[in-house]
């Protein structure tokens, strides 16, 4: 099974099952001389594990990250850096429904189909458990970009059919609530259809947009390693992503050019966009503008309402998922979404050779 690996020079791979004894990370191609710890990466695993949260998982797993190799002293070495996490709640007889069942729109039968086994306690590698290793890789990759002044902003922007207007968007009010809402008024209608579906067993899909700020002109490499094909590639490698749009995206489709192209202008000797349809990437290279993206996640599949399905034994059956799951996976894909930006953005400095050392 190949594809375990991501970047190009700041390279991660990942490895781990949901129900194996631990999920992580190998980081290659960081430079030396950065200063990080643990605690540093895992700040950003607590916000992907959304403890007290009603509508999250309830897989509760403490996810504490355990560096084994490549910092020392609190400073990167320059080798590769593993981080590891033990998987300490696991409840296997939940599962025990699933054995021989391929669960609707999961990765049960295609896994099935290509490998001949499939892990049915939680789906193994294709398990959202995998984003763990994912998440730590870019705790290092944070760190780059904090020392360059680059910030990855990540919210809800819809649950269901119910968005936010963009006039209404405050990203501080993020911080007052566990939907990862940036605007107050809409978060007791997401915690009301919530409830709804969770209630009756069922899921929601969402729309997770992310904004990368302070990014310098010239990440990305033409022809194959666009910034916005790599941006693409990592977000699309999360598993229920269904869409990914930069900026103005579909709608521009439908627009003339002269109401989507972004004039520019001079201001203070420096060149200036009026707009940003083009979600600051022009050509596959940043332009110094904020990098808008939207991603469009999938109602989580595994529901507790009775669905039609088929076995191992190509027989007919009904399927009502029982064990634990997210009910909108949006709300934890933020920090997942958010982690992707991230290594690809690390990657990018390192290869447009525009990772400065303070
Ligand atoms: C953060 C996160 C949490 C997820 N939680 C669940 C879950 O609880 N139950 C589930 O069936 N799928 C969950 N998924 C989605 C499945 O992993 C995914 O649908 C499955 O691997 C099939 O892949 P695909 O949807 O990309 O085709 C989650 C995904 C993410 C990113």
């Amino acid at each position: 099974m190949t594809g375990n690996s991501f970047g190009k020079i700041f390279k991660i791979t990942t490895f781990g099952e949901s129900h194996g004894k631990a999920v992580g990370v190998i980081v290659d191609g960081c430079p030396s001389g950065i200063l990080i710890d643990s605690l540093y990466i895992q700040n950003f695993l607590n916000e992907r594990r959304s403890y007290n949260n009603p509508f999250t998982t309830p897989r509760r797993e403490p996810d504490l990250v355990e560096i084994l190799s490549g910092i020392y002293d609190n400073k990167t070495l320059g080798t590769p850096i593993m981080l590891m996490v033990h998987n300490k709640v696991q409840q296997e007889q939940d599962y025990n429904h699933l054995k021989n069942v391929f669960r609707p729109n999961h990765a049960d039968f295609t896994w099935y189909s290509k490998y001949n086994h499939v892990d049915y306690r939680g789906g193994g590698r294709s398990s959202a458990r995998e984003t763990v290793g994912r998440v730590a890789g870019a705790g290092v990759a944070y760190k780059l970009l904090e020392l360059q002044g680059i910030k990855i902003d990540g919210f809800l922007l819809s649950i269901g059919e119910e968005t936010i207007r963009a006039e209404n968007i405050n990203i501080l009010s993020i911080a007052n609530n566990n939907l990862l809402c940036p605007d107050d008024n809409m978060l007791a209608k997401w915690q009301e259809i919530l409830e709804k579906a969770v209630d009756s067993g069922d899921s929601l899909g969402s729309i997770v947009e992310i904004r990368i700020r302070n990014c310098p002109i010239g990440l990305g490499e033409p022809v194959f390693d666009k910034l916005n094909a790599n941006l693409a590639k990592g977000l699309f490698s999360i598993p229920a992503v269904r869409g990914v749009e930069f900026g103005d995206g579909f709608n521009m489709a439908t627009k003339h050019g002269s109401k989507v192209n972004d004039s520019m202008y001079i201001k203070d000797n420096k060149v200036h966009f009026s707009s940003n349809n083009s979600a600051g990437i022009l050509g596959g290279i940043s332009t110094g503008e904020e990098i808008i993206i939207k991603i469009a996640i999938k109602p989580t599949s595994s529901i507790r309402i009775a669905q039609q399905t088929v076995n191992k034994n190509l027989q007919e059956e009904i399927l009502e998922v029982k064990g634990r799951h997210d009910p909108c996976i949006g709300i934890r894909a933020v920090s997942v979404c958010k982690a992707m930006c991230a290594l690809v953005i690390a990657d990018h400095l390192l290869q447009a050779n525009l990772y400065k050392d303070s």
